[in-house]
């Protein structure tokens, strides 16, 4: 991706290893300033929209919180029910509206490739904020960064992605981010929930190690960082699809008993019952973590692309 002032954030394949780096570094020094322990107001000026066409509580607050711990101010489009959106107004005049009223667009949309589309309608940087099943690139970008400071370091991981591999956009973004890392992937899903093909053979073509299987506690003992998913209702054609594949996965402390002492369980969050409550007391548990950095990490990002220096 190379230099960040003004770049589109659409697909987490446009980021170099050391774009991730340079972003990591940078949320690293923000988090006094997330926790509000330092002042900062490098973003003074600045007006960010967040388009939110799909419900968001984390992804979406913690860009406000970012904005606005570095000075800057949000304007949000509220519930589609109180938008010209219900109106029958194209995803396109929305954007050429809200262009003019804000220098970035954070966008979240039920359709593929919907941020893509809406780049093509605005000069302003637009940050793809989920596009239906396929990516959510900042969402990858605290990934990383959880496992990243969590670990000192990504190389030599061995990571578990576990659950709704086929609808779940936070699974397809980190995949091909650790494909620039040097890591041992497996992939647990229940039938017909696996990866999309394209996204397995992108893993082998770089050569990473990859096991495929349905069996999760065999392959707990191996693991560093075991990142769990909830199965995407919403993107189920047929519900009693979703209702045969529900609750497939659950880590409790019996899933835990052979795991190694160091090993995280992430998730993206919200939990439906892939984690029991009883896990949340472990020392395993850095999920609640892993949310709160969304907010240094969207930072960071904001930072690079309003460029100013982080
Ligand atoms: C995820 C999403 O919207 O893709 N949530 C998030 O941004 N943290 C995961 C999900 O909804 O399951």
């Amino acid at each position: 991706m190379g230099g960040f002032t003004g770049r589109d954030v659409l697909s987490i394949a446009d980021f170099s290893r050391k774009d991730i780096e340079v972003v990591l570094k940078a949320a690293k020094k923000m988090v006094p300033i997330a926790r509000g322990e330092k002042a900062n107001r490098t973003l003074e000026g600045r007006i960010l929209s967040t388009l939110f066409f799909e419900p968001s509580t984390r992804t979406r607050l913690s860009f406000e919180s970012a904005m606005k711990r570095l000075g800057g101010d949000v304007v949000a489009f509220g519930p589609i029910e109180a938008s010209s959106i219900v109106k029958g107004e194209t995803l396109a005049d929305t954007i050429r509206m809200v262009e003019s009223y804000s220098d970035a667009i954070v966008l979240r949309h039920p359709q593929e490739g919907a941020a893509r589309l809406a780049a093509e309608f605005t000069e302003r940087p637009v940050i793809n904020a989920g596009d239906g099943a396929g990516q959510h690139p900042t969402q990858t970008l605290l990934d990383l960064f959880t496992i990243w400071d969590q670990r000192g370091g990504i190389d030599g991981a061995k990571i578990a992605l576990v659950g709704d591999l086929r609808y779940g956009r936070t699974v397809h973004s980190l995949t091909y981010a650790l494909c620039s890392f040097d890591v041992e992937l497996t992939f647990v899903a229940p039938a017909g929930l696996q990866m999309p093909k394209e996204v397995a053979e992108h893993v082998r073509a770089q050569g990473i190690p990859l096991a495929v299987t349905e069996d999760l506690p065999k392959v707990v003992p191996n693991l560093d960082v075991l990142y769990i998913t909830r199965i995407q209702k919403e993107r189920f054609p047929d519900p009693q699809e979703y209702a045969k594949v529900a609750g497939t996965y659950r880590i409790d402390a019996e899933v835990l008993r052979g795991a190694k002492k160091s090993l995280i369980v992430l998730h993206p969050l919200p939990r439906v019952d892939e984690i029991a409550p009883e896990v949340d007391a472990t020392p395993h548990a850095r999920y609640f973590e892993q949310a709160f950095n969304g907010v240094p990490v969207r930072m960071a990002l904001l930072s690079l692309i309003f460029g100013g220096a982080p």
